[in-house]
């Protein structure tokens, strides 16, 4: 038995666990008629109602309480000092000053200086692109920009350009490829003019083989319509901590925007990964993302831990996982616009948090991160949320409604969370809901810059909660390093060659049948 297991506040959580496991929802909205007061909070430009979760006053406290065992104000302190809190990587984690406003921040360790000069090159980098100051190699400026990266160098900025599409001003569009298959990148280039197209490679570690797969195939086609290697000057720009890679690939340094080793990938949006954000919404609507997410910081620096937003989605989302074993999360949300948001979520909950070993290396023995899922709202309702209301898993869900989507979206959002609360009852087993299945609504007004960067930073700070209390680094991501080894053994490997040694005879045999369709 690990530590947490065993203390107190855990101990707790079990004993009260048997006694709610019976608890009907509706039972505790008759109880109370107060009850959906009690149980929301508004921080910023987010109501979070989570009433219609199987929680009463006194599972709250219990949940607190764990919360306070786990020191999570302290933790939370540490983080924001800069503190080397990603142990097994001995690195800061400081993607909030990326959004901080301090002249100084932290203490001791004074990172604003490089924030501010980065900031600075992205404004001028992204004024010159958006106002056709930027010229290609034959003189004209550029009309499409493509970004190529993968993970935490794609899913932010892919995310955050759907969700602002309607701020999106730029005469530029704006493409992202991400994927191994050249198919994607084919279609990107497919609608592009090599004169007129932009390329920034974001890549952290310039490393990624299927970023630079991508971005060498893209130097190619550019090479090869512009008869001159001297064009990739002009056409590309880096993002990344590893500007001398980037310059052997044949990017200026002046077109390299920094990243740094104390911002991992899934929290880099806020930075020099943005860029394609900035361009296509203009500096000045990117500031408004940061000051957004600033404004959850400040929420989840001061408010008490009861009325902490970031700290309540964690603990319900523990209550869940760790004391009704649910093993998955969805997160629908109601608006075309964040049709991304559930792909960014899943790296963001998943590589932080999906591990089996603690900080101090020790084997858990109880649940980390769910299996965080999801898909557009009110589509849906009309594939998978049958499940939700009828199947044998407990899923808890995350509702997202913008008020501003017109038509039936939010109305469907807001009755989707009543039907799987409230259920149904009815003589044909078939046609009975049970209901007493929990969710949170969260509601804001618009999808504007400020209110993503607060969504965006409640749940950056929602997995740093769970994972201190988990006693996890949700700061590395070890666990991807294997399956890269072995592409790359595979990818080594020529047609017709013998059986890789040490690998397993099913592999080898697919990989030799793959080869061998290939030829
Ligand atoms: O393989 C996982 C990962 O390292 C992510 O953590 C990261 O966001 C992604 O790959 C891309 O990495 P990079 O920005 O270094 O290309």
């Amino acid at each position: 038995m690990t530590k947490l297991t065993l203390s107190p506040a855990w101990k707790a959580l079990q004993a009260h666990q048997a006694e709610m496991a019976g608890v009907q929802l509706r039972e505790l909205f008759a109880r109370d008629p107060e009850r959906a007061r009690k149980f929301s909070l508004q921080a910023g430009a987010l109501l979070l109602d989570y009433s219609k979760h199987r929680v009463t006053g006194a599972t709250l406290a219990l949940l607190i309480d764990l919360a306070r065992q786990a020191e999570v104000e302290r933790w939370r302190t540490r983080m924001f000092a800069g503190e080397h809190i990603n142990n097994s990587e001995d690195r800061a984690v400081l993607h909030v000053a990326l959004r901080s406003c301090f002249d100084t921040f932290p203490a001791g360790n004074d990172v604003m200086p490089l924030v501010r000069k980065a900031k600075e090159g992205m404004r001028a980098f992204s004024d010159a692109v958006r106002s056709g100051a930027l010229l290609g190699h034959s003189g004209k400026p550029m009309r499409t920009l493509i970004n190529i990266g993968i993970g935490g160098s794609d899913l932010g900025p892919r995310m955050l350009a759907r969700a602002l599409w309607r701020q999106a001003d730029a005469p530029q569009s704006v493409q992202f490829v991400a994927n191994a298959d050249p198919d994607d990148l084919a279609r990107a280039l497919s609608q592009a003019q090599p004169e007129t197209t932009l390329f920034i490679v974001a890549s952290k570690t310039f490393t990624t083989v299927e970023t630079l797969g991508n971005a060498n195939l893209a130097k190619a086609w550019l090479i090869k319509a512009l008869g001159s290697e001297a064009a990739v000057n002009a056409h590309f720009a880096a993002v990344t901590a590893n500007t001398r890679a980037a310059a052997a690939f044949g990017i200026a340094p002046e077109r390299c925007f920094p990243l740094w080793d104390w911002v991992g990938g899934r929290f880099s949006v806020w930075g020099a990964v943005g860029l394609p954000v900035a361009i296509a919404i203009g500096m000045d609507r990117f500031e408004e993302l940061l000051a957004g997410a600033r404004a959850m910081d400040e929420h989840f620096l001061a408010a008490p831990l009861e009325a902490n937003m970031p700290v309540l989605l964690a603990l319900l989302g523990i209550w869940y996982a760790d004391f009704f074993g649910a093993e998955t999360h969805a997160v629908l949300p109601y608006a075309e616009a964040l049709r991304e948001l559930p792909a960014y979520l899943q790296q963001l909950e998943m590589e932080s948090n999906g591990k089996g070993v603690d900080r101090d290396g020790q084997a858990v023995d109880y649940a980390t991160v769910p299996v965080i899922w999801g898909a557009l709202g009110s589509n849906s309702q009309h594939a998978f949320h049958q499940l939700l209301h009828q199947g044998t898993h407990l899923a808890p869900c995350d509702f997202l409604v913008p008020a501003a989507t017109t038509g039936a979206a939010a109305e469907n959002a807001l009755a989707q969370a009543a039907a799987l609360m409230t259920g149904k009852d009815a003589a044909l087993p078939h046609r009975r809901f049970d209901g007493n299945r929990p969710s949170s609504t969260l509601m804001f007004k618009a999808i504007d810059p400020h209110t993503l960067g607060q969504l965006l930073a409640l749940y950056e700070h929602k997995v740093f909660v769970q994972g201190i209390i988990w006693n996890l680094n949700s700061f590395d991501q070890w666990g991807v390093e294997l399956g890269k080894d072995i592409a790359r053994t595979l990818a080594a490997q020529p047609a017709g060659g013998e059986a890789i040694p040490g690998l397993d005879a099913s592999t080898n045999a697919l990989l030799a049948r793959l080869r061998d369709w290939r030829s």
